[in-house]
């Protein structure tokens, strides 16, 4: 008998409507549309605007979407894991805040945080729980507000990031088709290069934390390009060939959006042309744990049944990682 494999069967996403564009942002600090463009390939991002608006209310929208277009209840979802780093409160989970809004009345849910591999990480166990048998709906949300945590002062950061998340639906396949293979990686003694310096139990929010500025992202930013450039690429090689992928029978990849430049150094390590690279960074930034679904829902339309499609991230932690996955349907 075949194995149960986790098939992607609804892909939804949302973004917010504010556009942030490199030319405002030449207002706010010391830089400009030609550094930016060129070092990253971001020409604007979408900001999430309005008084008590989080996380959760971005991946609600995408679930809904996800839902419709699925043609099933909420009700129906066993499981919804989500991936952030900026989760709408310390605790409880986002996850549970999504299902209490989108009215997931029978799901549990809890969050996964792997800065920007967490999509992967959290698709990757949400597998497991469709693999054993022993749920039959899951969904998989990767979403961040970067804004909450972006210091405006800091042209280094706040030129790279932005909002907006994604939502998978994950349910039973057995005809071959769904996740088939993954290497997931993580490094901890990467932490110093990329991290939130207060607000943990190490250094609790305090008045002096906020006036330093601690509760933003702080990146060392040539340092986490190596690496990310190594390891993104390494993983996605290694995928490739365990599971006897060439340039020929990959159809895409879909890589974390941090950095064109990242991005094209695994796909040229790949053998790929740009042509079926998955690619929204201009008009979207990093959104961390977004990145991925936000391509997948953008993409689906050109994906067929059978496709192979590699996603592959690298993020804080460090963590990183490569999954394999044999498309399930066509869109139409
Ligand atoms: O998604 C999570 C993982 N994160 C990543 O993968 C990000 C990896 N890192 C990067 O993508 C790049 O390192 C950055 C886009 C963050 C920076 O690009 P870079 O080419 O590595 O620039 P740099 O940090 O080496 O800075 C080069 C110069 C510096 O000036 P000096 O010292 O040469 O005079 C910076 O001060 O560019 C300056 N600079 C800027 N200039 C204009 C830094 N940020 C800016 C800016 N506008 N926004």
């Amino acid at each position: 008998m075949q194995k149960i494999q986790a098939a992607i069967t609804a892909v939804g996403g949302y973004v917010p409507d504010y556009i942030l564009t490199n030319s405002e942002l030449e207002k706010i600090v010391d830089t400009t549309d030609e550094w930016i463009t060129t070092r990253t390939g971001i020409k604007e991002r979408r900001i999430l605007k309005g008084e008590g608006l989080g996380s959760s209310d971005i991946a609600v929208e995408a679930v809904k979407e996800l839902l419709k277009k699925r043609k099933i209840g909420a009700e129906e979802i066993d499981l919804l894991i989500c991936a952030t780093t900026t989760p709408d409160l310390q605790f409880p989970a986002t996850a549970n805040i999504i299902s209490d809004k989108a009215g997931l009345a029978n799901a549990f849910g809890f969050d996964i945080n792997a800065a920007c591999s967490g999509f992967l990480f959290a698709l990757n166990t949400g597998a497991q729980f469709i693999e054993t048998g022993k749920y039959k709906k899951v969904i998989v949300v990767g979403v961040d507000k970067m804004s909450s945590i972006l210091n405006y002062e800091d042209r280094a950061t706040c030129i790279i990031f932005g909002d907006g998340g994604g939502a998978v639906l994950l349910e039973p396949n057995s005809e071959g088709y769904g996740i088939v293979d993954s290497v997931l990686k993580s490094d901890g003694s990467g932490r110093v290069h990329l991290h939130q310096k207060a607000g943990g139990s190490v250094k609790p929010a305090t008045v002096e934390t906020v006036m330093n500025k601690e509760h933003f992202v702080y990146q060392e930013g040539q340092t986490v390009f190596k690496f990310a450039v190594k390891n993104m690429a390494d993983v996605a090689a290694q995928i490739m060939e365990r599971n006897d992928l060439t340039a020929e029978n990959v159809a895409w990849l879909v890589p974390h959006q941090a950095n064109k430049r990242i991005i094209a150094a695994t796909s040229d390590r790949m053998g790929l042309p740009e042509e079926k690279v998955m690619l929204n960074i201009e008009r979207y930034g990093n959104t961390t744990n977004g990145t991925l679904p936000l391509c997948l829902w953008e993409y689906e339309k050109q994906l067929k049944k059978g496709d192979n499609i590699v996603l592959a991230a690298f993020g804080g932690g460090f963590t990183w990682g490569a999954t394999y996955i044999k498309w399930a349907y066509d869109t139409n």
